[in-house]
Protein backbone atom coordinates (compact mmCIF):
# COMPACT_ATOMS: atom_id res chain seq x y z
CA UNK A 1 0.00 0.00 0.00
CA UNK A 2 1.52 2.80 -1.17
CA UNK A 3 1.73 5.46 2.22
CA UNK A 4 0.28 8.37 0.01
CA UNK A 5 -3.05 6.67 -0.20
CA UNK A 6 -3.83 6.27 3.46
CA UNK A 7 -6.54 7.96 4.83
CA UNK A 8 -6.21 7.89 8.23
CA UNK A 9 -9.89 8.42 9.69
CA UNK A 10 -11.25 8.61 13.42
CA UNK A 11 -14.10 6.55 14.37
CA UNK A 12 -17.69 8.15 15.01
CA UNK A 13 -19.04 7.12 18.20
CA UNK A 14 -18.78 2.97 18.72
CA UNK A 15 -20.28 0.18 20.53
CA UNK A 16 -18.64 -2.25 21.96
CA UNK A 17 -19.90 -5.99 23.61
CA UNK A 18 -21.12 -4.59 27.17
CA UNK A 19 -19.83 -7.41 29.10
CA UNK A 20 -17.44 -10.79 28.94
CA UNK A 21 -16.19 -13.49 30.54
CA UNK A 22 -13.36 -15.32 29.58
CA UNK A 23 -11.84 -18.17 30.60
CA UNK A 24 -11.58 -22.03 31.08
CA UNK A 25 -15.19 -23.11 32.03
CA UNK A 26 -16.18 -20.12 32.40
CA UNK A 27 -19.72 -21.51 30.85
CA UNK A 28 -21.02 -22.34 34.27
CA UNK A 29 -21.48 -18.69 34.70
CA UNK A 30 -24.11 -18.24 32.72
CA UNK A 31 -26.88 -20.14 35.00
CA UNK A 32 -26.07 -17.02 37.30
CA UNK A 33 -26.23 -14.39 34.33
CA UNK A 34 -29.56 -15.75 33.28
CA UNK A 35 -30.67 -15.88 36.83
CA UNK A 36 -29.97 -12.03 37.55
CA UNK A 37 -32.27 -11.52 34.43
CA UNK A 38 -35.50 -13.65 35.36
CA UNK A 39 -38.06 -12.46 37.50
CA UNK A 40 -41.05 -14.39 38.94
CA UNK A 41 -43.40 -12.53 35.76
CA UNK A 42 -40.63 -12.29 33.84
CA UNK A 43 -38.45 -15.34 33.45
CA UNK A 44 -38.10 -17.29 30.24
CA UNK A 45 -35.53 -17.77 27.43
CA UNK A 46 -34.40 -18.88 23.94
CA UNK A 47 -31.38 -20.86 23.56
CA UNK A 48 -30.36 -21.12 19.79
CA UNK A 49 -27.83 -23.92 19.99
CA UNK A 50 -25.87 -24.93 16.98
CA UNK A 51 -27.48 -28.33 15.34
CA UNK A 52 -23.85 -29.92 16.11
CA UNK A 53 -24.54 -29.99 19.98
CA UNK A 54 -27.73 -32.26 19.42
CA UNK A 55 -25.68 -35.02 19.00
CA UNK A 56 -22.38 -33.72 21.17
CA UNK A 57 -23.88 -32.31 23.75
CA UNK A 58 -20.82 -32.81 26.40
CA UNK A 59 -19.06 -29.70 25.38
CA UNK A 60 -21.53 -27.98 26.63
CA UNK A 61 -21.78 -29.59 29.76
CA UNK A 62 -25.35 -28.85 31.27
CA UNK A 63 -27.07 -25.54 30.54
CA UNK A 64 -29.68 -23.95 32.77
CA UNK A 65 -32.43 -24.18 30.78
CA UNK A 66 -36.01 -24.21 32.95
CA UNK A 67 -39.11 -25.68 32.19
CA UNK A 68 -40.27 -22.62 30.33
CA UNK A 69 -37.44 -22.09 28.47
CA UNK A 70 -37.33 -22.95 24.50
CA UNK A 71 -33.99 -25.00 22.62
CA UNK A 72 -34.09 -24.60 19.30
CA UNK A 73 -31.01 -26.56 17.28
CA UNK A 74 -29.98 -24.41 14.39
CA UNK A 75 -28.83 -25.78 11.27
CA UNK A 76 -25.41 -24.47 9.93
CA UNK A 77 -25.29 -26.23 6.43
CA UNK A 78 -26.67 -23.52 4.94
CA UNK A 79 -26.03 -19.60 5.72
CA UNK A 80 -29.25 -18.41 7.40
CA UNK A 81 -32.08 -16.54 5.02
CA UNK A 82 -34.68 -13.26 6.00
CA UNK A 83 -37.17 -16.03 5.83
CA UNK A 84 -36.08 -18.23 8.16
CA UNK A 85 -35.15 -15.75 11.00
CA UNK A 86 -39.17 -14.06 10.40
CA UNK A 87 -40.35 -17.72 11.03
CA UNK A 88 -38.18 -18.54 13.58
CA UNK A 89 -39.20 -15.61 15.84
CA UNK A 90 -43.16 -16.35 14.73
CA UNK A 91 -42.32 -19.86 16.13
CA UNK A 92 -40.99 -17.75 19.25
CA UNK A 93 -43.81 -15.62 20.02
CA UNK A 94 -46.22 -17.56 19.41
CA UNK A 95 -45.02 -20.07 22.20
CA UNK A 96 -45.35 -17.86 25.08
CA UNK A 97 -47.69 -14.20 26.11
CA UNK A 98 -44.53 -12.38 27.59
CA UNK A 99 -40.80 -11.72 25.30
CA UNK A 100 -38.28 -13.80 26.93
CA UNK A 101 -35.70 -12.17 28.81
CA UNK A 102 -32.68 -13.17 26.77
CA UNK A 103 -31.62 -14.74 23.71
CA UNK A 104 -28.84 -17.34 24.31
CA UNK A 105 -26.72 -17.68 21.08
CA UNK A 106 -24.36 -21.05 21.58
CA UNK A 107 -22.20 -22.19 18.53
CA UNK A 108 -20.09 -20.38 15.09
CA UNK A 109 -21.04 -17.76 13.27
CA UNK A 110 -23.80 -18.21 11.79
CA UNK A 111 -25.83 -19.61 15.31
CA UNK A 112 -24.29 -15.97 16.53
CA UNK A 113 -25.71 -14.38 13.67
CA UNK A 114 -28.85 -16.10 13.99
CA UNK A 115 -29.18 -14.91 18.25
CA UNK A 116 -28.77 -11.55 17.33
CA UNK A 117 -31.04 -11.15 14.07
CA UNK A 118 -33.61 -12.94 16.35
CA UNK A 119 -33.02 -10.39 19.64
CA UNK A 120 -33.60 -7.36 17.16
CA UNK A 121 -36.81 -8.62 15.88
CA UNK A 122 -38.64 -10.04 18.56
CA UNK A 123 -38.49 -6.28 20.07
CA UNK A 124 -38.48 -4.22 16.40
CA UNK A 125 -41.61 -6.50 14.44
CA UNK A 126 -41.77 -6.50 11.15
CA UNK A 127 -39.75 -9.21 9.00
CA UNK A 128 -35.93 -9.25 8.89
CA UNK A 129 -35.69 -7.95 5.28
CA UNK A 130 -37.09 -4.82 7.08
CA UNK A 131 -33.69 -4.16 8.84
CA UNK A 132 -31.52 -4.94 6.36
CA UNK A 133 -28.87 -2.42 5.81
CA UNK A 134 -27.47 0.71 8.06
CA UNK A 135 -29.13 1.73 11.55
CA UNK A 136 -32.23 0.15 10.52
CA UNK A 137 -33.26 -1.05 13.74
CA UNK A 138 -34.75 1.34 16.22
CA UNK A 139 -34.95 -0.14 19.90
CA UNK A 140 -32.86 -2.34 21.41
CA UNK A 141 -33.37 -6.00 20.65
CA UNK A 142 -34.10 -8.54 23.80
CA UNK A 143 -30.85 -9.16 26.07
CA UNK A 144 -28.35 -11.37 23.62
CA UNK A 145 -25.95 -13.25 25.27
CA UNK A 146 -23.37 -15.04 22.56
CA UNK A 147 -21.40 -18.14 23.41
CA UNK A 148 -18.89 -19.35 20.62
CA UNK A 149 -17.93 -22.66 19.66
CA UNK A 150 -14.90 -21.79 17.23
CA UNK A 151 -12.86 -18.98 16.94
CA UNK A 152 -12.09 -16.80 13.88
CA UNK A 153 -15.90 -15.57 12.45
CA UNK A 154 -15.20 -12.43 15.24
CA UNK A 155 -19.36 -12.62 14.76
CA UNK A 156 -18.99 -12.47 18.69
CA UNK A 157 -18.19 -8.81 18.54
CA UNK A 158 -19.22 -7.17 15.64
CA UNK A 159 -22.52 -5.26 14.94
CA UNK A 160 -23.73 -7.19 12.35
CA UNK A 161 -25.78 -10.11 11.47
CA UNK A 162 -25.36 -11.40 7.80
CA UNK A 163 -28.53 -12.91 6.65
CA UNK A 164 -29.59 -13.36 2.66
CA UNK A 165 -32.93 -12.47 1.53
CA UNK A 166 -33.61 -15.81 -0.96
CA UNK A 167 -35.92 -13.52 -3.26
CA UNK A 168 -34.20 -10.77 -3.43
CA UNK A 169 -30.70 -12.45 -3.46
CA UNK A 170 -29.30 -9.40 -0.78
CA UNK A 171 -26.78 -10.86 1.25
CA UNK A 172 -26.21 -7.65 4.15
CA UNK A 173 -26.18 -7.85 7.89
CA UNK A 174 -28.46 -5.50 10.57
CA UNK A 175 -25.70 -3.06 10.79
CA UNK A 176 -26.73 -1.56 14.12
CA UNK A 177 -25.99 -0.79 17.74
CA UNK A 178 -28.25 -2.91 18.43
CA UNK A 179 -27.34 -6.39 17.12
CA UNK A 180 -24.32 -6.14 19.70
CA UNK A 181 -24.51 -8.42 21.95
CA UNK A 182 -24.87 -7.53 25.64
CA UNK A 183 -22.89 -10.49 27.45
CA UNK A 184 -20.51 -13.04 25.73
CA UNK A 185 -19.25 -15.94 27.42
CA UNK A 186 -16.02 -16.76 25.92
CA UNK A 187 -15.09 -20.22 27.18
CA UNK A 188 -11.83 -21.79 25.39
CA UNK A 189 -12.80 -25.36 26.58
CA UNK A 190 -15.90 -25.44 23.85
CA UNK A 191 -13.48 -25.13 21.04
CA UNK A 192 -11.66 -28.37 21.98
CA UNK A 193 -13.99 -30.49 20.63
CA UNK A 194 -14.05 -28.49 16.83
CA UNK A 195 -12.60 -30.70 13.62
CA UNK A 196 -9.41 -29.61 13.38
CA UNK A 197 -9.32 -28.21 9.27
CA UNK A 198 -12.58 -26.53 10.21
CA UNK A 199 -10.38 -25.31 13.41
CA UNK A 200 -8.16 -23.87 11.21
CA UNK A 201 -10.46 -22.91 8.33
CA UNK A 202 -12.55 -20.31 10.87
CA UNK A 203 -9.06 -19.57 12.89
CA UNK A 204 -8.03 -18.35 9.55
CA UNK A 205 -10.65 -15.68 8.95
CA UNK A 206 -9.39 -13.56 11.91
CA UNK A 207 -6.05 -13.60 10.53
CA UNK A 208 -7.13 -12.74 7.02
CA UNK A 209 -10.00 -10.27 8.39
CA UNK A 210 -7.08 -8.16 9.93
CA UNK A 211 -4.26 -8.70 7.35
CA UNK A 212 -6.37 -7.18 4.96
CA UNK A 213 -7.73 -4.26 7.23
CA UNK A 214 -3.33 -3.15 7.35
CA UNK A 215 -2.95 -3.54 3.94
CA UNK A 216 -5.98 -1.08 2.91
CA UNK A 217 -5.83 2.42 2.67
CA UNK A 218 -9.26 3.35 5.16
CA UNK A 219 -7.64 2.88 8.32
CA UNK A 220 -7.46 4.31 12.20
CA UNK A 221 -5.31 3.60 14.95
CA UNK A 222 -7.88 1.67 16.59
CA UNK A 223 -8.76 -0.89 13.80
CA UNK A 224 -4.71 -1.08 13.77
CA UNK A 225 -3.95 -1.99 17.18
CA UNK A 226 -7.28 -4.27 16.94
CA UNK A 227 -5.54 -5.93 13.71
CA UNK A 228 -2.09 -5.72 14.64
CA UNK A 229 -2.53 -7.95 18.17
CA UNK A 230 -4.82 -9.92 16.04
CA UNK A 231 -2.16 -10.95 13.59
CA UNK A 232 0.23 -11.49 16.28
CA UNK A 233 -1.87 -14.12 18.75
CA UNK A 234 -2.73 -16.05 14.96
CA UNK A 235 0.88 -15.93 14.18
CA UNK A 236 1.35 -17.59 17.57
CA UNK A 237 -1.24 -20.17 17.00
CA UNK A 238 -0.79 -21.29 13.54
CA UNK A 239 3.13 -21.33 13.85
CA UNK A 240 3.22 -23.82 16.69
CA UNK A 241 2.99 -27.47 16.76
CA UNK A 242 -0.66 -27.59 18.46
CA UNK A 243 -2.69 -24.91 16.81
CA UNK A 244 -5.35 -26.74 19.18
CA UNK A 245 -4.04 -26.88 22.75
CA UNK A 246 -5.61 -25.29 25.71
CA UNK A 247 -3.16 -22.56 25.21
CA UNK A 248 -3.60 -21.89 21.63
CA UNK A 249 -7.30 -22.10 21.64
CA UNK A 250 -7.23 -19.52 24.53
CA UNK A 251 -5.16 -17.30 22.22
CA UNK A 252 -7.41 -18.12 19.19
CA UNK A 253 -11.00 -16.92 20.85
CA UNK A 254 -8.95 -13.61 22.12
CA UNK A 255 -8.02 -13.42 18.44
CA UNK A 256 -11.08 -13.54 17.36
CA UNK A 257 -13.09 -11.50 19.27
CA UNK A 258 -10.07 -8.58 19.01
CA UNK A 259 -10.12 -9.27 14.70
CA UNK A 260 -14.05 -8.64 15.08
CA UNK A 261 -13.27 -5.57 17.06
CA UNK A 262 -10.64 -4.75 14.19
CA UNK A 263 -13.06 -4.83 11.32
CA UNK A 264 -16.26 -3.21 13.20
CA UNK A 265 -13.51 -0.03 12.55
CA UNK A 266 -12.53 -0.98 9.29
CA UNK A 267 -13.06 -2.76 5.85
CA UNK A 268 -11.24 -5.60 4.70
CA UNK A 269 -9.77 -5.77 0.90
CA UNK A 270 -9.33 -8.30 -1.85
CA UNK A 271 -9.82 -11.50 -0.33
CA UNK A 272 -13.54 -11.61 0.75
CA UNK A 273 -15.06 -10.21 -1.99
CA UNK A 274 -14.01 -13.43 -3.91
CA UNK A 275 -14.52 -15.39 -0.85
CA UNK A 276 -18.11 -13.82 -1.54
CA UNK A 277 -18.47 -15.03 -4.70
CA UNK A 278 -17.50 -18.78 -4.10
CA UNK A 279 -20.22 -18.46 -1.78
CA UNK A 280 -22.84 -16.86 -3.13
CA UNK A 281 -21.88 -18.95 -6.54
CA UNK A 282 -20.81 -22.20 -5.78
CA UNK A 283 -22.18 -22.47 -1.74
CA UNK A 284 -18.70 -22.84 -0.05
CA UNK A 285 -18.83 -21.87 3.74
CA UNK A 286 -17.07 -18.37 4.59
CA UNK A 287 -13.94 -19.59 5.82
CA UNK A 288 -13.30 -22.54 3.65
CA UNK A 289 -13.90 -19.85 0.99
CA UNK A 290 -11.34 -17.31 2.20
CA UNK A 291 -8.74 -20.19 2.65
CA UNK A 292 -9.70 -21.12 -1.18
CA UNK A 293 -9.47 -17.50 -2.23
CA UNK A 294 -6.12 -16.76 -0.35
CA UNK A 295 -4.06 -19.66 -2.40
CA UNK A 296 -4.83 -17.69 -5.53
CA UNK A 297 -3.85 -14.12 -3.79
CA UNK A 298 -0.20 -14.00 -4.23
CA UNK A 299 -0.35 -10.78 -7.00
CA UNK A 300 -2.39 -8.52 -4.44
CA UNK A 301 -0.89 -9.98 -0.89
CA UNK A 302 2.33 -11.45 -2.14
CA UNK A 303 3.73 -11.55 1.73
CA UNK A 304 0.66 -12.68 3.47
CA UNK A 305 0.51 -15.24 0.87
CA UNK A 306 3.67 -16.76 1.76
CA UNK A 307 2.73 -16.28 5.13
CA UNK A 308 -0.43 -18.09 4.71
CA UNK A 309 0.87 -21.20 2.48
CA UNK A 310 3.66 -21.57 5.48
CA UNK A 311 0.45 -21.68 8.10
CA UNK A 312 -1.35 -24.81 5.67
CA UNK A 313 2.06 -26.52 5.96
CA UNK A 314 2.80 -26.53 9.30
CA UNK A 315 -0.52 -27.51 10.34
CA UNK A 316 -0.93 -30.26 7.30
CA UNK A 317 -4.53 -28.83 6.67
CA UNK A 318 -5.40 -29.59 3.18
CA UNK A 319 -6.99 -27.03 1.20
CA UNK A 320 -9.75 -27.61 -1.75
CA UNK A 321 -8.30 -27.24 -4.77
CA UNK A 322 -9.99 -27.57 -8.52
CA UNK A 323 -13.01 -25.47 -7.50
CA UNK A 324 -13.18 -23.41 -10.24
CA UNK A 325 -11.91 -26.47 -12.87
CA UNK A 326 -15.70 -27.37 -14.88
CA UNK A 327 -17.04 -23.98 -13.96
CA UNK A 328 -19.06 -22.67 -17.48
CA UNK A 329 -18.67 -18.94 -18.74
CA UNK A 330 -21.99 -18.33 -17.01
CA UNK A 331 -20.98 -19.33 -13.72
CA UNK A 332 -17.72 -16.83 -14.31
CA UNK A 333 -20.14 -13.82 -15.04
CA UNK A 334 -21.71 -14.70 -12.05
CA UNK A 335 -18.77 -15.21 -9.41
CA UNK A 336 -17.50 -11.95 -11.61
CA UNK A 337 -20.31 -10.38 -10.23
CA UNK A 338 -20.63 -11.30 -7.26
CA UNK A 339 -17.31 -10.22 -6.41
CA UNK A 340 -16.94 -6.73 -8.01
CA UNK A 341 -19.96 -5.93 -5.94
CA UNK A 342 -18.43 -5.13 -2.78
CA UNK A 343 -17.53 -1.81 -3.57
CA UNK A 344 -16.15 -0.39 0.10
CA UNK A 345 -13.59 -3.51 -0.02
CA UNK A 346 -12.58 -3.31 -2.93
CA UNK A 347 -12.24 0.48 -3.24
CA UNK A 348 -10.18 -0.03 0.56
CA UNK A 349 -7.81 -2.83 -1.62
CA UNK A 350 -7.33 -1.21 -4.71
CA UNK A 351 -8.42 2.28 -4.61
CA UNK A 352 -11.77 4.17 -6.38
CA UNK A 353 -10.45 2.91 -9.75
CA UNK A 354 -10.55 -0.93 -8.77
CA UNK A 355 -13.03 -2.46 -12.11
CA UNK A 356 -10.22 -1.60 -13.91
CA UNK A 357 -7.55 -2.90 -11.81
CA UNK A 358 -9.99 -5.71 -11.55
CA UNK A 359 -11.62 -6.34 -14.83
CA UNK A 360 -13.66 -9.55 -16.21
CA UNK A 361 -10.83 -11.43 -17.58
CA UNK A 362 -8.45 -10.70 -14.33
CA UNK A 363 -11.20 -11.34 -12.38
CA UNK A 364 -11.57 -14.98 -14.29
CA UNK A 365 -7.97 -15.56 -14.15
CA UNK A 366 -7.48 -15.70 -10.03
CA UNK A 367 -11.42 -17.76 -10.06
CA UNK A 368 -9.56 -19.85 -12.52
CA UNK A 369 -6.75 -20.58 -10.10
CA UNK A 370 -8.76 -21.79 -7.66
FE1 LIG B 1 -14.69 -13.17 7.33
Amino acid sequence: MNKDSLLITGIGNSRNVSRYCFGKGSITQLSEILNSRRSSSENWAVFLIDEYFDRHSEPLGVLPVESTDRVIHIRTDVEPSTQFIDSLVCDISVSHKMLPVAVIGIGGGITLDVAKATSNLLTNGGRAEEYQGWDLVKRPGIYKIGIPTISGTGAEATRTCVITNEKTGVKLGMNSDHTVFDQLILDPDLTASVPRNQYFFTGMDAWIHCVEALSGSYRNPVGDAFSAQTITLCRKVFSDNEMMSEESREKLMVASYLGGCAIATTYVGVVHPFSAGLSVVLGLHHCVANCITMMAMELYYPDEHREFMGFVENQDVPIPEGVCSQLSDSQFEALYQATIIHEKPLTNALGEQYRDVLDRSRVRQIFEKM
